[in-house]
């Protein structure tokens, strides 16, 4: 297994600002970052209300029990409150399950989110890799994740999957957590990004989560929210799961701003902005895979999510790219070091038109410079 360690990615992870700032000298509060998948809109007004009258109460601890987000959370999704875990960002649940359903072994579809095999390791278990063919959207086939799903405690799929932004389809994914279930296996469909795609055009397996005991779900707050800074996600499974899960949980981790925030998120009154995020991050996402087809002819996937995955051209590798972006003020995400993926692969955010116009200029110079070199 590779690392995703890349010289701007020290931490595994994209939209690190303090490392970019040191190389390039550009000021933290300058960059354009597409190196990190966060809604363009910022958060919800009420959210920045909320946490502005909610301030006062930081001498308070937080609710440990998590009550009143779980009572809208249970309210939104149809589920009961004890199928819920409110966890420090997904990341946290992500952990909760490595280590509340004593996980010994894990199995990963790469390329994918580099902290499901991070954690794994941390928590001591094994990694066991299935790469997913180009040809497949980088997917396993079904007859590949059953060969997986015997050797493994539980299974990572993301589900739309990062970087690719590609989903599975719903008998696909009904398939596959049947086979978990012969084969005493969970799984965890991580659909941090699933609030990108449109409520009725969502492959889920929510609705029929109580006839799959063994499929964990992972939602995260702080992309679709813009609200990384505050970390805030929750696990839907079987209560008998989410209580193995909670005794492992630090007590208070998840801070009372975050709280406050999350109910925020499921006021009603978001609505108008959750339709107009979805309707931004769909035309730019648009848009920008056909004006780098045609500036640039530059491969792209089509991803689902607010991320687009792109093959560069063999003039490139992405570590040059970011270099000659830097000094530039934009950041992009190497993928270099994903399983699966090479040197010439990058991900970009999509962000509102403006930026995006900033981002492709910039990507158009680079790779002008580029051909007369
Ligand atoms: C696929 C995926 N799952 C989970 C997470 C963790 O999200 P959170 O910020 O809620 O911890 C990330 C963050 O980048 C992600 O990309």
């Amino acid at each position: 297994m590779k690392t995703t360690e890349g010289v701007l990615e020290p931490y595994g992870h994209g939209g690190d600002l303090w490392t970019a700032s040191a190389r390039f000298g550009v000021g933290a509060g300058e960059w354009i970052d597409y190196s990190a998948n966060i809604n363009p809109l910022g958060p919800p007004p009420q959210v920045l209300e909320a946490l502005e009258n909610g301030l006062a109460a930081i001498v308070n601890y937080p609710d440990p029990g998590h009550r009143e987000l779980k009572r809208r959370l249970s309210a939104k999704l149809g589920v009961a409150e004890d199928e819920l875990l409110i966890g420090n960002g997904a990341a946290e649940c992500i952990a909760l399950a490595l280590s509340g359903l004593d996980v010994r072994s894990v199995g990963v579809v790469a390329p994918c989110f580099s902290e499901y095999a991070q954690l794994a390791e941390a928590y001591g278990a094994e990694v066991r890799t299935v790469v997913g063919r180009e040809e497949n959207g980088y997917r396993a086939e079904p007859s590949e994740l059953d060969a997986l799903l015997e050797q493994v405690d539980l299974l990572f799929l993301g589900h739309p999957n990062n970087p690719t932004g590609l989903t599975y389809s719903l008998e696909w994914l009904r398939e596959i957590a049947d086979l978990a279930a012969e084969r005493s296996a969970y799984v965890v469909v991580d659909e941090a990004f699933i609030d990108f795609i449109a409520p009725e055009r969502r492959a889920t397996l929510l609705p029929e989560l109580r006839s799959h005991p063994h499929v964990l779900l992972m939602h995260s707050m702080t992309k679709f929210y813009a609200i990384p800074g505050l970390r805030l996600g929750y696990a839907i499974a079987a209560p008998e799961l989410i209580r193995k899960m909670a005794r492992k949980q630090v007590t208070w981790s998840v801070n009372g701003l975050a709280l406050l925030a999350g109910q925020a998120c499921l006021e009603p009154e978001t609505a108008a902005y959750e339709r107009r995020t979805r309707e931004l991050i769909a035309s730019e996402r648009a848009y920008l895979r056909s004006e780098i087809a045609s500036r640039l002819a530059w491969r792209t996937w089509p991803g689902e999510a607010n991320f687009l995955l792109i093959e560069l051209s063999a003039l490139w590798t992405a570590e040059r790219l970011q270099e000659a972006l830097g000094p530039r003020g934009v950041l992009v995400r190497s993928c270099a070091k994903y399983d699966g993926l090479t040197e010439r692969h990058i991900r970009i955010a999509v962000r509102g038109r403006a930026d995006n116009e900033r981002l492709l200029a910039a990507l158009e110079q680079a790779d002008g410079e580029e051909t007369l070199r």
